[in-house]
Order: structure tokens, then sequence, then C-alpha cells
């Protein structure tokens, strides 16, 4: 079986990758940065083919499907993602592939309060049309999410974001992977819409106590405004248009407990437990010491 895997650079691409190397599927592993193109090829994973494409290029998109059975799709919240999203799907129909896998996000609808949760609610109406297989995979927020905001530690270890109390079932981008790769191999004709959670509910102050454990050292969550995080957001290089729509999801919706609730849908699925945020502190302990 060969896979082609997009966004194979990043959080969750990476991981799927990764995992279908080891299980010994071939996998055409696209990225658009040719310096993420070399990482992959340095890294010399077994039976992966490093391909450079910008998903903006409907004819390079088609391209990339040459001799390919299923797709994992995930694109990055940018300003042209629907339009990346219809490429693969119309070219992964064109292609005849058995199955499209594609990281969507909880509550992706027409009427949804993010506009990146609108753009994946048409994504899946493009993928429902186009007659191909698809699994959908609604995670809520990944624990990896917590990484990029390591350099806001401060050296007394307080962290300050605007998500107040709120909890919500933050999973490991290691077990989105996991059901994808099943997923990925899902012979059957039929159509899979999956909620993934980690075993948990968490608060952000609740979740990094836990890492603080692991990592040993004394790490506290400290509520800021909306204004305060944009601020620093923008200041990482972030866009205009996505630091206002993470503001929104953290300010606006995870702040009031939106997508709390855990469903059994990774064990179902890999016939493991998801991991806690103990196990991903474990495997994540240097990006929280430095
Ligand atoms: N974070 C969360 O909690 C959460 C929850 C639910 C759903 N999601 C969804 O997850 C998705 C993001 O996944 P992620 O965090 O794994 O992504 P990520 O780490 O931001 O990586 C983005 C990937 O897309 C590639 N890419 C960007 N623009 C491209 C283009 N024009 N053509 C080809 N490749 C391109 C990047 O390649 P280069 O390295 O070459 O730039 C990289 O491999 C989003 O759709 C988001 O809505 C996220």
């Amino acid at each position: 079986m060969k896979v082609l895997v997009t966004g194979a650079s990043g959080t969750v691409g990476g991981r799927v990758v990764r995992r279908l190397s080891g299980d010994g599927v071939t996998v055409r592993a696209v990225a658009r940065r040719p310096g993420s193109v070399d990482v992959l090829r340095e890294h010399a994973l077994a039976g992966v083919e490093p391909v450079a494409a910008d998903l903006g290029d409907a004819a390079a998109v088609r391209a990339l499907f040459d001799d390919v059975d299923a797709a994992f799709l995930v694109t990055a919240n940018v300003a042209d993602q629907l339009a990346q999203e219809q490429a693969v799907i119309r070219a992964a129909a064109q292609a005849g592939v058995r199955r499209v896998v594609k990281l969507s996000v909880a509550g992706a609808a027409p009427d949804a309060p993010l506009a990146l949760a609108r753009v994946h609610h048409a994504a899946e109406q493009e993928l429902a049309a186009s007659g191909v297989a698809y699994t959908l995979l609604r995670p809520a927020f990944f624990m990896d999410n917590l990484l990029q905001f390591t350099p806001w530690i401060e050296p007394s270890g307080r962290l300050a974001l605007p998500l107040g109390d709120g909890a919500v079932p933050m999973i490991d981008s290691r077990d989105i992977a996991d059901v994808a790769a099943v997923e990925l191999g899902n012979s059957s004709a039929g159509n899979r819409d999956l909620r993934l959670t980690g075993p948990e509910d968490l608060t952000a102050a609740s979740a990094l106590s836990r890492i603080g454990e692991v990592v040993g050292r004394s790490l506290q969550y400290v509520d800021s405004t909306r204004e305060d995080f944009l601020r620093r957001y923008l200041a990482d290089g972030n866009s205009a248009d996505y630091a206002q729509d993470i503001a929104e999801l953290y300010d606006g919706i995870l702040r009031h407990g939106y997508g709390a609730g855990t469903t059994d849908v990774v064990r179902e699925v890999t016939g493991h437990q998801p991991r806690t945020i103990t196990d991903f502190a474990r495997e994540r302990a240097a990006a929280f010491t430095r």
C-alpha cells in the first residue's frame, strides 16, 4: 500500500509518516518548504519518499497521486486552506484512491464561531460529495499546542493564557496518528466520523501542574486577557486572521468549557488507551525545562 501524507513536516502529519513507516507502509510525504523536505530526507525513514509541493497548485497536487492507494489530508489554517483541501480531494477522487482520512476539528459546522471550523466543514462537504470513502478525525485540542508557548514560560514557571478554568479533553498527536494509520488501512466502503479525545478533560492549570510534576519544575497557569494574548501571539509572527481565530477559540470558546467530554474512540480504533498528559510530558520534557 502507498499512502500520500500531506503536512508531513507538521505536528500530526509528521507523526503519521513515522507511524506508517514503522508499520512497513510506503509513504509519499508532502511538505511545502524545501527545508522541511530536506529534514524529512535526513530522517531517512524506511519506505518514505519526501516530496516538495504547494497544495495551492492543483496541477502539482494531481501529480502527487500517481500510484497512491489512500491519502491522509491535513492542511494548515491559512487563507487558501479550503482551496488546498478541495484540490487534494478532487485529485484523490480522480485518482480513485480507496480512502481519504481527513484531519478536521470538533465542532466543524457552517455556522461555527471559528473561521477554521467553517473551513473544515466546507472541506468535509467537498469530501462527502466526492464519492471517495473517507474518515473524519475530530480532535478539539492537541496537547502539543502547549509546546508553542514554552518560550512564554517565565523563569518562575508562570505561563499566562486566556483559557480560564475551561476544561478540554486534550489529545496527544501520537494518538491521532495511531487512529489515522488504522483508518488508512480500512478497506471498507463506509464513511467514518470520529470524535477523538484524550483520556480526561484538562484545564490549562491542571495540564501545566501535571507536566511540572514530570519535568521537576513548578509550572503554574495564570489567567490572561484576550488582548494580552493577541499582542504576544502576533509578536510570535502569527497572521492577524489566525491570531484572532485562536484568541476567539481560547477566550471565547474553550474558556467556557466548550468541547469538554471524552470519547472511547482512540481505544476502540487502536486497541490502546489514549496517552495521558503525563505520557506527553515524559516524551516532551526537554521543551518544558529549557
Ligand atoms: N491544534 C489543534 O489543537 C487542532 C485541533 C483540531 C484540528 N486541528 C487542525 O489541524 C491542522 C493543523 O495540523 P498540524 O498542527 O499538524 O499542522 P502544522 O504542524 O501547522 O503543519 C502544517 C503542515 O502543512 C504544510 N503546509 C503548509 N502550507 C502548505 C502548502 N501551501 N502546501 C503544502 N504543504 C503546506 C507544512 O509544510 P512546511 O513545513 O513545508 O511549511 C506543514 O507540514 C489544521 O487544519 C487545524 O485546524 C488542530
